[in-house]
């Protein structure tokens, strides 16, 4: 029997009772429980999360063992009336026990095929634990560094964000979502989550259409065409309307403008939240909005499971509705192979391939920002490690990391130490004994400060005011400079951080982030030249907070204030000059990309020709001048330059990342068809509109490596 018939065979079996079970997710218990043990039996629970509190990013929580999740799966397979199974689902963001950079992070690396093959990794480990649907991955697009949650998403690019989203959807659910190691992916917080007022996480969100379409939709847009098998609904509102209640998004958007066919999720309690939000009184109108709003399971807070069936007698919500999103859940579950194979064998698992990828995008993802010619170091130099961060294990690991091990994770000393032995000159990391740190570090040729943030100052509730380095961090940079040493700047962060004040004083800087198990070797690596840097940053680095917003994809201004990038921004504040401290895809080499000019196969296209499938072709040829192999990230970025609304001043299009050999010349060629020229309308109605075009081939947003075509 197929998919479809199946459903429809279970579904003509199943009590209202049974159907609104299916809708049911609740908190997986820890030990053996009777009571849960029954309501699986009476067909109450149709998933399980395996998360103990909400916004268990930064909180130590358990996950359920292997003995008790096949314990309950057999009682929902065997003693409950139809034997549907339980899907298991957990908050894998970033890694299993293996763990990957923050999502920002892995961003920079511009290598969705490393991305994609971590994730795969990832889906194997966790699956061995018992795992079958991931909270993941994270596609809130945000131009905010202040929110805490921006480190789990892939930064403030649509286009990036759909190459990442797409990565890994198909790393976690693989070719085959039936196979025992793969994972269903969970395309969150849909939609607008990370346009939260101020950065204050769980804040209002105000979205214009237009720039929903064009900013926020589309990494899940391409979630969807990667067969994401759910969603999760976000926390805010719109404008007004809480997305959890909202069937614009739902539905109308959702399904019918990205042709979504899986189910949808509550976040975390998000439906009974509904009454704070002030739309509902109770917790029935809550459960009579989300499920007439689209929104298909309800997690934890049991407001579907205590109310739907009155709603469903009151004629308030109609058993057709229920049979909807029963029929999304069971599909996934079948999609899964859950019902023939329920059961999870905890195979063992050798992450020795797992820890090799994690070094390898650990090492793309690490940005280059200044190199004043100190780095590479020489192991033979003498270095002077100092910082807070020297020793420091867990926040390498970022937030999310729910099932990584602080323990296993080598600290930045112990990673140095491994490289340069006794040339390391160890100092202690307390900036109240710092008199010794200066006397070791007088002793050595170069300072390497290990500096950064903590994870519980990022992720979820976990936003900051004010995203500068924290005072004694930048005391101690500018004491170290006093020495007249030459001062590395090691930034293990979650989001980028305010460089004014602080990279004036370094002579290098090196961004590592969190960057999961293998930061530390990954650092070290690039530090001492092994391996040579090639992440660009995928999010904008301001100045100082209050620049904020600032990023790269902005339109224009009539007057004198631009604000972009160095174009006129004396205009936007009278007491600072508010150019980016490096801008979006910006990242040093320890070689040197020459550009060579832009060469465009044709500078005419007609609009029909393109919607029939013609396009532009562009080759540019890079040239590694420099001493070291190394890869180059070329970027293409579009402007269209009159148009009916006020397009931005570029966009990111394309890009490709690629080894170029020293004293090589590579040559890089670009499409650019009807699908990549155009816009959504408020309506959500693509467009391509005739007239000029801006091409950019380059390094970053900045490059000035341009040519123009025309749409006729
Ligand atoms: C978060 C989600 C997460 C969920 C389950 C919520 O508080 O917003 O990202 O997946 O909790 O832990």
């Amino acid at each position: 029997m197929d998919i479809e018939s199946r459903i429809e065979e279970l579904l003509s079996r199943m009590t209202l009772q049974e159907k609104i079970g299916q809708l049911n997710q609740v908190k997986a218990p820890l030990k053996a429980d009777e009571a849960v043990f029954e309501q699986i039996r009476q067909g109450k629970i149709g998933s399980f999360i395996m998360a103990t509190t909400a916004h268990a990013g930064n909180d130590d929580t358990a996950i359920t063992e292997n003995l008790l999740i096949n314990k309950m799966q057999k009682i929902a397979v065997e003693e409950s009336r139809l034997g549907i199974p339980i899907i298991y689902g957990r908050d894998v963001i970033h890694g299993h026990r293996t763990v990957y950079p923050v999502p920002l992070a892995s961003a920079a690396s511009f290598n969705p095929e490393l991305v994609e093959k971590c994730y795969r990794n990832i889906a194997r480990e966790a699956t061995a634990d018992g795992v079958n649907w991931t909270f993941s991955p994270m596609l809130d697009l945000s131009r905010d560094p202040r929110w805490g949650r921006i480190i789990e998403g892939p930064g403030e690019d649509p286009y990036v964000g759909a190459t990442m989203a797409e990565a890994c959807v198909k790393g976690f659910q693989g070719d085959d979502i039936s196979n025992k190691d793969s994972l269903v992916a969970c395309a969150k917080h849909y939609i607008g989550y990370g346009a939260s007022e101020g950065g204050r996480d769980y804040h209002r969100t105000e979205i214009s259409d237009y720039n929903l379409y064009n900013y926020y939709l589309p990494a899940f847009r391409a979630a969807v065409n990667a067969g994401v098998g759910t969603v999760m609904s976000s926390f805010n509102d719109i404008s007004g309307q809480p997305v959890t209640s909202g069937k614009k998004y739902l539905t109308d958007i959702l399904r019918g403008k990205l042709g979504f066919e899986g189910f949808v999720v509550s976040d975390w309690d998000a439906v009974c939240q509904l009454k704070k939000q002030g739309v509902a009184e109770n917790d029935a109108d809550c459960a009579e909005l989300a499920i007439n709003a689209g929104l298909d399971m309800n997690m934890t807070d049991k407001v579907y499971i205590n109310n739907l069936e009155q709603l469903v007698i009151e004629g308030k919500v109609s058993e057709e509705t229920i049979n909807t999103a029963v029929r999304r859940v069971l599909k996934i579950k079948l999609q899964k192979g859950l019902f023939e194979k329920p059961y999870c064998d905890a195979p063992e698992i050798d992450r020795t391939e797992h820890l090799k990828d994690a070094r390898a995008i650990a090492e793309e993802s690490m940005v280059l920002l200044k190199n004043d010619g100190v780095l590479p170091l020489s192991k033979n130099s003498k270095v002077a490690l100092v910082g807070p961060f020297a020793r420091e294990r867990r926040a390498l690991l970022g937030s999310w990391t729910l099932d990584g091990k602080a323990e296993e994770t080598p600290n930045f000393a112990e990673a140095m130490k491994a490289v340069i032995g006794n040339n390391m000159l160890l100092s202690d990391d307390n900036i109240a004994v710092l008199d010794n740190s200066i006397a070791r570090a007088v002793k050595a040729d170069v300072v390497v400060l290990a500096l950064g943030e903590s994870e519980k100052v990022t992720g979820e509730a976990y936003s900051v005011s004010d995203i500068s380095l924290p005072k004694n961090q930048v005391e101690l940079i500018h004491r170290y400079k006093a020495l007249g040493k030459k001062v590395v700047g090691v930034f293990f962060c979650g989001r980028p951080m305010a460089m004014e004040g602080v990279a004036e004083y370094l002579d290098a800087i090196l961004y590592a982030w969190h960057a999961g198990s293998e930061t530390a070797n990954a650092a070290c690596n690039i530090l001492f030249g092994d391996v040579v840097p090639s992440g660009k940053t995928a999010v904008t680095f301001p100045k100082r907070t209050g620049h904020i917003p600032m990023y790269y994809n902005v339109t224009s201004s009539g007057r004198k204030v631009d604000c972009y990038y160095g174009e006129n921004p004396q205009n936007c504040y009278v007491d600072s000059y508010p150019t980016p401290a490096f801008p979006f895809g910006f990242g040093l080499s320890y070689t040197e990309f020459e550009y060579g000019e832009i060469v465009s196969r044709t500078n005419e296209i007609t609009l029909s020709d393109l919607k029939n499938g013609k396009s532009f072709n562009f080759t540019v040829s890079v040239k590694n001048t420099g001493d070291y192999d190394g890869k180059e990230t070329v970027q293409l970025y579009i402007r269209d330059k009159i148009a009916s609304v006020m397009r931005p001043l570029r966009e990111l299009k394309a890009f490709e990342k690629r080894l170029i050999n020293k004293g090589d010349t590579e040559t890089f060629s670009f499409q650019l068809g009807y699908d990549k020229l155009g816009f959504y309308t408020e309506n959500g109605d693509y467009t391509v509109e005739k007239g000029e075009f801006e091409i950019y081939i380059g390094e970053n947003c900045l490059t000035t490596n341009k040519t123009t075509v025309e749409i006729i």
